[in-house]
């Protein structure tokens, strides 16, 4: 069983691994969990990073004095154990302000008041060496149809990425940003429910260049879409800042199982996918442990996330260095995929007059996917 080092690039929320086991139904299963500790036991089973919510490292309305000792003692746990904080985000869904949404409430003091919240944790953010910045909007949307303009939503919405960029920018912070889709919960129906959404919205912003995605696996597969597909698209067009990796089993709540769970071969490509694209940030994990567990458990599972991701990530790359899926890939015509269809020099005037390959011959072929794919999951299933 392969082990996890920082090499690996693991990082881990600290609302992930101190979670402690609220849910809509139920009263939390463990007692809070001191970020310290949180710090020591990442550390110790081979972590790289961390990130957190403002709110999670400091509670909500600590005054200044507070909030400095909490920051001191956060950076001292910081250079003990060696952890780079990878990334940071704002909590703009637990508090009762944020019940219509921050950015796009329709309250423009509660959109005045996110911004603010947002500009502070990102001083912090840069202070700590965050490179870059998560936005998950989870209050962002509507449970009715009337409640909320969506048109004039999106242009707060994408008002408050240009007064933040600006923000940045002339801060002259190194950081960026990354937006992460999300279809529906806490909110009945979210604002950006998906990469593709969120890839279109970033182009109307004043510094598209400077935001990107950060894409939860569980999130789109709620969406019913295929996750792999849409890393590949954020990586294609250059906008995979930041990855949440975790699990989930279909469209359903948002379960935030630990990673190689759920979707297995969905996990697997995954992988292969983000290895294929070259992803070289921060090899993230956005789980929740399940209430039924202890601190132990939280553990188990914290560290599990990252031996599936080291387990697959072997799979793949086997996958990939099999002679016979090589084989199987040439057969298939993948090679012939990054082919460009037309001949260099060629325009749409040749192709009309250009002698064509018979459709019905072309049509007979087999296009050999079964066999290639059956490939992968003897990989997968570990008899190759
Ligand atoms: C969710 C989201 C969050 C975000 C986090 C960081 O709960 O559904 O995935 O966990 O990732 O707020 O922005
Ligand atoms: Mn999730
Ligand atoms: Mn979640
Ligand atoms: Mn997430």
């Amino acid at each position: 069983i392969p082990t996890p080092s920082p090499s690996d690039k693991f990082s881990f929320g600290l609302w992930t691994v101190a979670y402690p086991g609220r849910d809509p139904f139920g009263e939390p299963t463990r007692e809070p969990m001191d970020p310290i500790y949180a710090l020591e036991q990442l550390a110790s089973l081979g972590a790289y990073g961390v990130n957190f919510h403002d709110d999670d490292l400091i509670p909500f309305g600590s005054d200044d004095a507070t909030r400095d000792q909490i920051i001191e003692r956060w950076k001292k746990g910081l250079a003990d154990t060696g952890l780079v904080v990878t990334t940071a985000t704002t909590n703009l869904f637990t508090h009762p302000v944020f019940k219509d949404g921050g950015f796009t409430s329709n309250d423009r003091d509660v959109r005045r008041f996110a911004i603010r919240k947002v500009m502070r944790n990102i001083d912090l953010a840069a202070e700590l060496g965050a490179k870059v910045y998560v936005c998950w909007g989870g209050r962002e949307g509507a449970e009715s149809g009337a409640a909320k303009d969506i048109q004039a939503a999106l242009d707060r919405y994408r008002e408050a990425f240009n007064v933040l960029g600006e923000f940045v920018h002339d801060k002259g912070y190194d950081i960026k940003f990354a937006i992460e889709p999300k279809p529906n919960e806490p909110r009945g129906d979210i604002i950006l429910p998906t990469i593709g959404h969120a890839l279109a919205f970033i182009e109307t912003l004043d510094r598209p260049e400077n935001v990107g995605v950060n894409p939860e696996i569980g999130h789109e597969e709620m969406a019913g879409l295929n996750a792999a597909h849409g890393y590949a698209q954020a990586m294609w067009q250059g906008k995979l800042f930041h990855i949440d990796l975790n699990g989930q089993t279909g469209p359903r709540y948002d379960q935030d199982f630990r990673f190689g769970v759920g979707n297995v071969r969905g996990a697997f490509w995954i992988v292969d996918t983000l290895l294929a694209g070259g992803y070289d940030g921060p090899v993230h994990f956005d789980f929740k442990t399940p209430r039924t567990e202890d601190d132990k458990g939280v553990w188990v599972a914290a560290k599990a996330c990252m031996t599936n991701y080291l387990i697959l990530r072997e799979k793949a790359q086997a996958f990939r260095a099999d002679p016979d899926v090589q084989e199987a890939l040439a057969a298939a015509k993948l090679p012939e995929l990054s082919q460009p269809t037309l001949s260099e020099g060629e325009g749409w005037a040749d192709l009309e007059a250009a002698q064509l390959a018979d459709p019905d011959a072309l049509a007979v072929r087999g296009a050999g996917f079964e066999h290639l794919d059956q490939l992968a999951l003897e990989h997968l299933y570990g008899v190759r």
